[in-house]
Protein backbone atom coordinates (compact mmCIF):
# COMPACT_ATOMS: atom_id res chain seq x y z
CA UNK A 1 0.00 0.00 0.00
CA UNK A 2 1.22 3.48 -0.96
CA UNK A 3 1.96 5.56 1.88
CA UNK A 4 0.45 9.04 1.13
CA UNK A 5 -0.71 10.19 4.67
CA UNK A 6 1.32 10.38 7.74
CA UNK A 7 1.43 11.25 11.04
CA UNK A 8 4.28 12.07 14.05
CA UNK A 9 3.78 12.05 17.11
CA UNK A 10 6.29 12.64 21.12
CA UNK A 11 6.00 10.43 23.74
CA UNK A 12 7.28 10.29 27.05
CA UNK A 13 9.74 12.69 28.63
CA UNK A 14 10.53 15.94 26.45
CA UNK A 15 13.75 15.99 24.96
CA UNK A 16 15.75 18.79 22.95
CA UNK A 17 15.91 17.70 19.98
CA UNK A 18 12.32 16.34 19.54
CA UNK A 19 11.34 19.99 17.43
CA UNK A 20 14.53 19.11 15.29
CA UNK A 21 13.04 15.90 14.70
CA UNK A 22 9.07 16.74 13.65
CA UNK A 23 10.95 19.65 11.89
CA UNK A 24 12.84 17.06 9.55
CA UNK A 25 9.67 14.76 9.40
CA UNK A 26 7.33 17.59 8.33
CA UNK A 27 9.79 18.72 5.78
CA UNK A 28 10.53 15.78 4.39
CA UNK A 29 7.23 14.26 4.16
CA UNK A 30 6.10 17.35 2.51
CA UNK A 31 9.00 17.13 -0.01
CA UNK A 32 8.12 13.44 -0.65
CA UNK A 33 4.32 14.76 -1.29
CA UNK A 34 3.12 13.33 1.62
CA UNK A 35 0.47 14.81 4.05
CA UNK A 36 1.87 15.32 7.18
CA UNK A 37 -0.56 15.39 10.59
CA UNK A 38 0.49 16.06 14.09
CA UNK A 39 -0.57 14.06 17.03
CA UNK A 40 -0.77 16.30 20.28
CA UNK A 41 0.36 14.78 23.47
CA UNK A 42 1.56 11.49 22.40
CA UNK A 43 -0.68 8.22 22.82
CA UNK A 44 -2.90 9.96 24.74
CA UNK A 45 -3.52 12.37 21.49
CA UNK A 46 -3.85 8.77 19.60
CA UNK A 47 -6.46 7.88 21.72
CA UNK A 48 -8.02 11.00 21.60
CA UNK A 49 -7.71 11.71 17.85
CA UNK A 50 -5.81 14.56 18.66
CA UNK A 51 -4.59 14.76 14.85
CA UNK A 52 -4.16 18.23 13.24
CA UNK A 53 -2.10 18.78 9.87
CA UNK A 54 1.50 20.27 9.81
CA UNK A 55 2.41 22.82 7.32
CA UNK A 56 6.10 24.15 6.94
CA UNK A 57 4.84 27.36 8.53
CA UNK A 58 3.73 25.15 11.24
CA UNK A 59 7.49 24.57 11.80
CA UNK A 60 8.69 27.65 11.62
CA UNK A 61 11.69 28.49 14.06
CA UNK A 62 11.10 24.86 15.65
CA UNK A 63 14.97 24.35 14.96
CA UNK A 64 16.11 25.56 18.26
CA UNK A 65 13.75 24.71 20.86
CA UNK A 66 13.63 22.95 23.52
CA UNK A 67 10.52 20.63 24.05
CA UNK A 68 8.53 19.81 21.90
CA UNK A 69 5.77 21.65 20.05
CA UNK A 70 3.78 18.81 19.86
CA UNK A 71 3.84 18.14 23.49
CA UNK A 72 4.01 14.91 25.45
CA UNK A 73 2.74 12.80 27.79
CA UNK A 74 3.12 9.60 30.01
CA UNK A 75 0.05 7.33 29.64
CA UNK A 76 -1.01 4.32 31.36
CA UNK A 77 -4.30 3.52 29.15
CA UNK A 78 -1.93 2.88 26.08
CA UNK A 79 -0.29 0.17 27.51
CA UNK A 80 -3.65 -1.46 27.54
CA UNK A 81 -4.81 -3.79 24.48
CA UNK A 82 -8.00 -1.31 24.91
CA UNK A 83 -6.56 1.50 24.74
CA UNK A 84 -4.24 0.79 21.62
CA UNK A 85 -7.31 -0.29 19.79
CA UNK A 86 -8.47 2.93 20.31
CA UNK A 87 -5.44 4.39 18.88
CA UNK A 88 -6.10 2.44 15.88
CA UNK A 89 -9.38 3.16 15.09
CA UNK A 90 -8.71 6.71 15.30
CA UNK A 91 -5.64 6.63 12.67
CA UNK A 92 -7.37 4.34 10.40
CA UNK A 93 -10.69 7.12 10.52
CA UNK A 94 -8.18 9.92 10.16
CA UNK A 95 -6.93 7.86 6.91
CA UNK A 96 -3.63 7.78 8.56
CA UNK A 97 -1.02 5.18 6.23
CA UNK A 98 2.05 5.17 8.74
CA UNK A 99 3.08 6.61 11.98
CA UNK A 100 6.85 8.20 13.00
CA UNK A 101 7.39 8.02 16.89
CA UNK A 102 9.94 10.13 18.68
CA UNK A 103 10.27 8.82 22.31
CA UNK A 104 12.24 6.96 24.77
CA UNK A 105 12.55 3.68 26.44
CA UNK A 106 8.74 3.19 27.55
CA UNK A 107 7.73 5.02 24.14
CA UNK A 108 8.89 2.45 22.00
CA UNK A 109 7.76 -0.51 24.08
CA UNK A 110 4.00 1.24 23.05
CA UNK A 111 5.57 1.57 19.66
CA UNK A 112 6.02 -2.16 19.07
CA UNK A 113 2.99 -3.36 20.64
CA UNK A 114 1.20 -0.99 18.13
CA UNK A 115 3.10 -2.49 15.85
CA UNK A 116 2.68 -5.65 15.97
CA UNK A 117 -1.30 -4.90 15.49
CA UNK A 118 -0.23 -4.18 11.96
CA UNK A 119 0.22 -0.53 11.99
CA UNK A 120 3.00 0.72 9.85
CA UNK A 121 5.10 2.31 12.18
CA UNK A 122 8.99 3.84 12.19
CA UNK A 123 10.52 5.68 15.45
CA UNK A 124 13.26 7.87 16.08
CA UNK A 125 14.86 7.45 19.92
CA UNK A 126 14.69 9.93 22.14
CA UNK A 127 15.67 10.84 25.67
CA UNK A 128 18.12 12.34 27.61
CA UNK A 129 18.93 8.69 29.33
CA UNK A 130 20.43 7.52 26.20
CA UNK A 131 19.08 3.89 27.62
CA UNK A 132 17.76 2.43 24.09
CA UNK A 133 19.51 -0.13 22.23
CA UNK A 134 20.92 0.08 18.49
CA UNK A 135 21.71 3.37 18.70
CA UNK A 136 24.58 4.81 20.09
CA UNK A 137 23.00 8.44 20.97
CA UNK A 138 19.50 8.78 21.47
CA UNK A 139 18.66 12.82 20.69
CA UNK A 140 18.33 14.79 23.71
CA UNK A 141 21.24 13.40 25.60
CA UNK A 142 24.24 15.73 23.64
CA UNK A 143 22.16 19.38 24.84
CA UNK A 144 21.38 17.62 28.43
CA UNK A 145 25.13 16.50 28.90
CA UNK A 146 26.24 20.26 28.09
CA UNK A 147 23.65 21.60 30.96
CA UNK A 148 25.05 19.27 33.51
CA UNK A 149 28.36 20.23 32.08
CA UNK A 150 27.52 24.28 32.68
CA UNK A 151 26.20 22.81 36.35
CA UNK A 152 29.14 21.16 37.72
CA UNK A 153 31.03 23.99 36.05
CA UNK A 154 29.25 26.44 37.82
CA UNK A 155 29.11 24.16 40.96
CA UNK A 156 32.72 23.99 41.09
CA UNK A 157 33.38 27.88 41.48
CA UNK A 158 31.67 27.50 44.82
CA UNK A 159 32.85 24.37 46.06
CA UNK A 160 36.44 25.37 45.72
CA UNK A 161 35.51 28.75 47.19
CA UNK A 162 34.22 27.17 50.30
CA UNK A 163 36.56 24.16 50.36
CA UNK A 164 33.16 21.84 49.51
CA UNK A 165 32.34 18.28 48.67
CA UNK A 166 29.29 18.46 46.30
CA UNK A 167 27.06 15.85 45.57
CA UNK A 168 25.60 16.38 42.09
CA UNK A 169 22.39 14.37 40.78
CA UNK A 170 21.67 14.14 37.47
CA UNK A 171 18.69 12.55 35.66
CA UNK A 172 18.79 9.19 33.77
CA UNK A 173 15.70 7.07 35.52
CA UNK A 174 17.97 3.15 35.89
CA UNK A 175 20.86 4.19 33.40
CA UNK A 176 24.48 5.96 34.53
CA UNK A 177 25.19 7.30 31.06
CA UNK A 178 24.20 10.86 31.50
CA UNK A 179 26.31 10.83 35.33
CA UNK A 180 29.37 8.93 33.78
CA UNK A 181 29.94 11.18 31.13
CA UNK A 182 29.12 14.49 32.64
CA UNK A 183 31.48 13.25 35.17
CA UNK A 184 34.19 12.59 32.69
CA UNK A 185 33.68 15.82 30.75
CA UNK A 186 33.73 17.88 34.17
CA UNK A 187 36.09 16.00 35.73
CA UNK A 188 34.40 14.89 38.56
CA UNK A 189 36.56 13.42 41.67
CA UNK A 190 34.20 10.38 41.94
CA UNK A 191 30.90 9.12 39.88
CA UNK A 192 28.40 7.14 41.22
CA UNK A 193 26.25 5.34 38.50
CA UNK A 194 23.46 2.26 39.55
CA UNK A 195 25.82 -0.02 37.13
CA UNK A 196 28.60 0.01 39.78
CA UNK A 197 27.37 1.25 42.79
CA UNK A 198 29.61 2.39 45.64
CA UNK A 199 29.03 2.86 49.63
CA UNK A 200 28.45 5.56 51.53
CA UNK A 201 32.12 4.26 52.93
CA UNK A 202 33.64 4.17 50.12
CA UNK A 203 32.91 7.36 48.89
CA UNK A 204 33.81 8.61 52.02
CA UNK A 205 37.29 7.04 51.67
CA UNK A 206 37.51 8.55 48.40
CA UNK A 207 36.48 12.39 49.68
CA UNK A 208 39.23 12.23 52.36
CA UNK A 209 41.92 11.14 49.62
CA UNK A 210 41.48 14.15 47.94
CA UNK A 211 41.14 16.27 50.47
CA UNK A 212 44.55 14.86 51.44
CA UNK A 213 45.75 15.13 48.25
CA UNK A 214 45.49 18.97 49.05
CA UNK A 215 42.36 19.10 46.71
CA UNK A 216 40.37 21.96 47.29
CA UNK A 217 37.19 20.51 46.69
CA UNK A 218 35.56 17.50 45.69
CA UNK A 219 32.77 17.02 43.07
CA UNK A 220 31.13 13.64 43.23
CA UNK A 221 28.32 12.71 40.75
CA UNK A 222 25.54 10.91 41.65
CA UNK A 223 23.08 9.50 38.85
CA UNK A 224 19.56 9.48 40.20
CA UNK A 225 19.70 5.70 39.81
CA UNK A 226 22.18 4.77 42.13
CA UNK A 227 21.20 3.02 45.14
CA UNK A 228 21.96 4.28 48.02
CA UNK A 229 20.36 7.39 47.00
CA UNK A 230 21.64 10.67 46.73
CA UNK A 231 20.10 11.70 49.66
CA UNK A 232 21.21 8.76 51.77
CA UNK A 233 25.12 9.18 50.79
CA UNK A 234 24.38 12.89 52.15
CA UNK A 235 23.18 12.50 54.77
CA UNK A 236 25.92 9.59 55.57
CA UNK A 237 28.37 11.96 54.58
CA UNK A 238 26.89 15.23 56.35
CA UNK A 239 27.10 13.55 59.46
CA UNK A 240 30.50 12.99 59.08
CA UNK A 241 32.00 16.64 57.78
CA UNK A 242 34.50 16.63 60.94
CA UNK A 243 36.13 13.22 59.61
CA UNK A 244 36.07 14.15 56.08
CA UNK A 245 37.62 17.82 56.08
CA UNK A 246 35.05 19.38 53.69
CA UNK A 247 31.78 20.78 54.34
CA UNK A 248 29.34 18.68 52.29
CA UNK A 249 26.45 20.18 50.21
CA UNK A 250 24.07 18.35 47.57
CA UNK A 251 22.58 19.80 44.34
CA UNK A 252 19.87 17.86 42.57
CA UNK A 253 20.00 19.15 38.58
CA UNK A 254 16.59 18.03 38.01
CA UNK A 255 14.18 19.28 34.86
CA UNK A 256 16.40 22.00 33.69
CA UNK A 257 18.56 19.12 32.05
CA UNK A 258 15.81 17.93 30.15
CA UNK A 259 14.74 21.38 28.41
CA UNK A 260 17.04 23.94 26.56
CA UNK A 261 18.05 25.22 23.06
CA UNK A 262 19.02 21.78 21.61
CA UNK A 263 22.68 21.50 20.28
CA UNK A 264 24.12 22.03 16.95
CA UNK A 265 25.52 18.27 17.17
CA UNK A 266 21.47 17.70 18.64
CA UNK A 267 19.94 19.30 15.59
CA UNK A 268 22.08 17.35 12.82
CA UNK A 269 20.99 14.03 14.40
CA UNK A 270 17.83 14.83 14.77
CA UNK A 271 17.59 15.79 10.88
CA UNK A 272 19.67 12.76 9.93
CA UNK A 273 17.08 10.15 11.89
CA UNK A 274 14.05 12.58 10.98
CA UNK A 275 14.90 11.88 7.06
CA UNK A 276 15.84 7.94 7.93
CA UNK A 277 12.48 7.53 9.38
CA UNK A 278 10.45 9.13 6.58
CA UNK A 279 12.41 7.45 3.88
CA UNK A 280 11.95 3.77 5.37
CA UNK A 281 8.28 4.18 6.33
CA UNK A 282 7.45 5.41 2.19
CA UNK A 283 9.54 2.40 1.36
CA UNK A 284 7.51 -0.21 3.46
CA UNK A 285 10.19 -0.57 6.13
CA UNK A 286 8.32 -0.49 9.25
CA UNK A 287 8.26 -1.53 12.68
CA UNK A 288 11.54 -0.23 12.88
CA UNK A 289 13.70 2.09 14.86
CA UNK A 290 16.31 4.14 13.08
CA UNK A 291 19.48 5.11 14.99
CA UNK A 292 23.04 5.82 15.28
CA UNK A 293 25.42 3.74 14.52
CA UNK A 294 28.78 4.00 14.34
CA UNK A 295 28.35 7.47 12.76
CA UNK A 296 25.80 5.58 10.19
CA UNK A 297 21.97 5.69 10.43
CA UNK A 298 21.04 2.23 10.49
CA UNK A 299 17.27 1.03 11.33
CA UNK A 300 16.54 -1.88 13.75
CA UNK A 301 13.50 -4.28 14.12
CA UNK A 302 11.55 -3.12 17.24
CA UNK A 303 11.34 -6.61 18.73
CA UNK A 304 14.77 -6.74 19.00
CA UNK A 305 15.05 -2.70 20.65
CA UNK A 306 12.34 -3.67 23.19
CA UNK A 307 13.88 -6.80 23.95
CA UNK A 308 17.44 -5.08 24.64
CA UNK A 309 18.88 -3.48 28.12
CA UNK A 310 21.45 -0.97 26.90
CA UNK A 311 24.24 -0.83 30.35
CA UNK A 312 27.13 2.12 30.54
CA UNK A 313 29.88 1.51 28.53
CA UNK A 314 31.78 -0.13 31.90
CA UNK A 315 35.53 0.45 30.52
CA UNK A 316 34.84 4.22 30.37
CA UNK A 317 34.10 3.91 33.75
CA UNK A 318 37.56 2.28 34.43
CA UNK A 319 38.57 4.87 32.43
CA UNK A 320 37.06 7.45 35.12
CA UNK A 321 37.87 5.99 38.31
CA UNK A 322 41.49 5.78 36.96
CA UNK A 323 41.94 9.46 35.71
CA UNK A 324 39.85 11.17 38.38
CA UNK A 325 39.96 8.76 41.57
CA UNK A 326 43.78 8.42 41.60
CA UNK A 327 43.92 4.87 41.06
CA UNK A 328 46.56 4.81 38.50
CA UNK A 329 49.44 2.56 39.23
CA UNK A 330 51.51 3.44 42.12
CA UNK A 331 54.97 4.63 39.76
CA UNK A 332 52.36 7.49 38.09
CA UNK A 333 49.91 8.01 41.04
CA UNK A 334 50.78 11.11 43.55
CA UNK A 335 48.18 9.29 45.93
CA UNK A 336 50.80 6.18 46.16
CA UNK A 337 53.17 9.37 47.93
CA UNK A 338 50.70 11.01 49.85
CA UNK A 339 49.57 7.31 51.56
CA UNK A 340 53.08 6.98 52.34
CA UNK A 341 53.05 10.62 54.18
CA UNK A 342 49.77 9.37 55.63
CA UNK A 343 49.39 6.03 55.34
CA UNK A 344 45.84 6.01 57.85
CA UNK A 345 44.80 7.96 54.12
CA UNK A 346 42.88 4.92 52.44
CA UNK A 347 41.62 3.08 55.49
CA UNK A 348 40.75 5.29 58.26
CA UNK A 349 39.33 8.71 58.78
CA UNK A 350 42.42 11.32 57.82
CA UNK A 351 43.15 14.86 60.34
CA UNK A 352 42.85 18.06 58.74
CA UNK A 353 46.53 18.34 59.44
CA UNK A 354 47.29 15.49 57.26
CA UNK A 355 46.52 17.40 54.12
CA UNK A 356 49.30 17.08 51.25
CA UNK A 357 49.82 20.92 49.64
CA UNK A 358 50.08 19.99 46.30
CA UNK A 359 46.66 21.71 44.58
CA UNK A 360 45.00 19.13 41.73
O1 LIG B 1 13.22 9.57 30.92
C1 LIG B 1 13.61 10.88 31.08
C2 LIG B 1 13.52 11.29 32.52
O2 LIG B 1 13.89 12.64 32.62
C3 LIG B 1 14.32 10.45 33.50
O3 LIG B 1 15.68 10.75 33.48
C4 LIG B 1 13.64 10.75 34.79
O4 LIG B 1 13.82 9.69 35.71
C5 LIG B 1 12.20 10.88 34.38
O5 LIG B 1 12.20 11.17 33.00
C6 LIG B 1 11.42 11.94 35.11
O6 LIG B 1 10.12 11.89 34.62
P1 LIG B 1 9.01 12.99 34.94
O7 LIG B 1 9.36 14.23 34.19
O8 LIG B 1 7.75 12.36 34.45
O9 LIG B 1 9.03 13.22 36.42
Amino acid sequence: MAIKRIAVLTSGGDAPGMNPAIRGVVRMGLAYGLEVFGVERGYQGLMESGFHPLLLRDIGGVLGRGGTILQSARTEEFKTENGRRKALHNLNAAGIDGLIIIGGNGTHQGAYALSKMGFPIVTIPSTIDNDLCFTDLTLGVDTALNTVLDAIDKIRDTASSHRRAFLIETMGRNSGYLALLSGIAGGAEIVLIPEAPMTPEQVLEGIQTQYALGKAHSIIIVAEGHRPSTQQVFDYLRAREEEIGFTVRMTILGHIQRGGRPTAYERVLATRLAVAAVENLTAGHTGIMVGLVGNKIEATDLAQVVSCHKGVDLQLFELAKMLEFGRLPAAHNPLAATERLAPSAANSPLKVTQRASEEM
